[in-house]
């Protein structure tokens, strides 16, 4: 591929491509059962894709502090707890910290299952309610000129509201807890000094990087591991359903932080595309080396020998949907949204329909991809909503729907 050309769109123009066989060890072991596949092939795609594709995380943090800096029962008009955690990742209170935005719904006595997904430009833009906390990290310029070199401020309140509708979720009897990507590491190349892998590497921003450096995308995931240490303790939550959520890059990361962490009982991928849920032999829409390109600093210094050579990669996006096994995991894409290649997304979820069966679950429970505006699925779930790339209300109805189905709802 010459850097910067054209994506492909056109279907006949996929070329013919073998997967890896999820159920076959890189010695040739077939694997026959789930004893098989949790004790050998399981660990040994973890490793493959930490090597590969995300790079390799600390499993856990130095030491953490959790800070609660503010819980209000009478949030939303009397309607939700609002509660604000710092989690301060090394146990100092001066290192890195994540900041936790909590709604739960008021139910008395009772722990609620909740949804756990970052945001993009800060807790403040998930809801309008004055009481969120600004952050105070790097965030991204927006088009609506809420950010003023590259500090948050109060206009950017809400701003990314159609993409949490914290009331529905609340109605249904879950909660949302997010938390803003850049108290991980700002998303720009250089980002990475002022988040987690500079602050927990002994060198610090003198950092040499190895080929399996975690980069951004791990670096996102390995802070939901972190959120998902202080749900285990929070009263309200039932930290047994906890079910991660993530759109497009950070689809990405909810779907490593998924594979590599079996206390979420549930995992969505919204559009994560190349890198996520889209099997990348395809080469439709986006591509390794667009990957590498526009965000080198995502995945590791290895997957940049994948660029135009995707069929040399040991893995697919197959297998990274098949680690959720026998989890649910649902995979939602978006007709318009061809960079992220919907036909691939729901491929990967058939082809890891295998492992499920290890299980004796049904993953998609169909073999061709629903029509525009349908959703079918068992254990994997999928839909093509109508429209653009985005995470709209459309989605989160099929995702409560679904997870009201695996974790019972109220
Ligand atoms: C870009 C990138 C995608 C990513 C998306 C997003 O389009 O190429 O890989 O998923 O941004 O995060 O919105």
């Amino acid at each position: 591929m010459v850097v910067g050309a054209e994506p492909n769109y056109d279907e006949s123009k996929v070329p013919a491509y073998t997967l890896p066989d999820p159920l076959v060890c890189e010695d040739g072991t077939p694997v026959r059962d789930r004893r098989v596949w949790e004790k050998r092939r399981r660990p040994e795609l973890l490793w493959l894709f930490e090597e590969h594709v995300y790079g390799r995380a600390p499993t856990a943090a130095p030491g953490m502090w959790f800070e609660v800096v503010e819980s209000d029962g009478t949030a939303l008009g009397g309607r939700a707890i609002r509660r604000q955690v710092t989690i301060w990742l090394r146990g100092d209170r001066v290192g890195p910290r994540m900041d936790l935005l909590m709604y739960l719904p008021r139910e008395r006595g009772r722990r609620v299952p909740v949804f756990l997904g970052l945001n993009f430009m800060g807790n403040h833009t998930v809801h309008p309610d004055p009481g969120i906390r600004i952050t105070e990290q790097w965030v991204p310029a927006d088009r609506a000129g809420t950010v003023v070199s590259n500090r948050a401020t109060a206009a950017g309140r809400g701003t990314m509201a159609s993409r949490w509708p914290v009331e529905r979720i609340l109605a249904r009897g879950y909660g949302l807890v997010t938390a803003y990507c850049g108290d991980l590491e700002p998303d720009f190349p250089e980002g990475w000094k002022l988040g987690v892998r500079a602050a927990l590497s002994p060198d610090g921003t003198n950092h040499v990087f190895r080929l399996d450096e975690w980069g951004a995308v791990a670096a996102w995931a390995w802070g939901l591991s972190r959120a998902m240490d202080y749900l285990e303790i929070d009263r309200g939550v039932d930290a047994k359903r906890v079910v991660l959520i993530g759109h497009s890059r950070l689809g990405k990361a909810a779907l490593w932080a998924g594979a590599r962490d079996r206390r979420f009982a549930v995992v969505i991928s919204n559009e994560s595309g190349e890198g996520g849920a889209a099997l990348t032999r395809r080469r439709f829409g986006e591509r390794i080396a667009d990957l590498n390109r526009r965000f080198p600093h995502w995945f590791c210094g290895r997957y940049k020998e994948y660029d135009d050579r995707e069929d040399a990669l040991p893995v697919d996006a197959h297998e990274l949907i098949a680690l959720m096994a026998p989890r649910p995991v649902y995979i939602g894409s978006a007709s318009e949204d061809l960079w992220a290649d919907p036909r691939g997304e729901f491929l990967a979820g058939l082809h890891a329909e295998p492992v499920y069966r290890l299980y004796g679950r049904t993953g998609l429970g169909v073999t061709e991809m629903p029509a525009v505006g349908q959703w079918v699925g068992r254990y994997i779930g999928y839909h093509l909503r109508p429209g653009r790339h985005e995470l709209t209300a459309w989605d989160w109805e099929r995702y409560l729907d679904f997870v009201d189905r695996h974790l019972g709802g109220r």
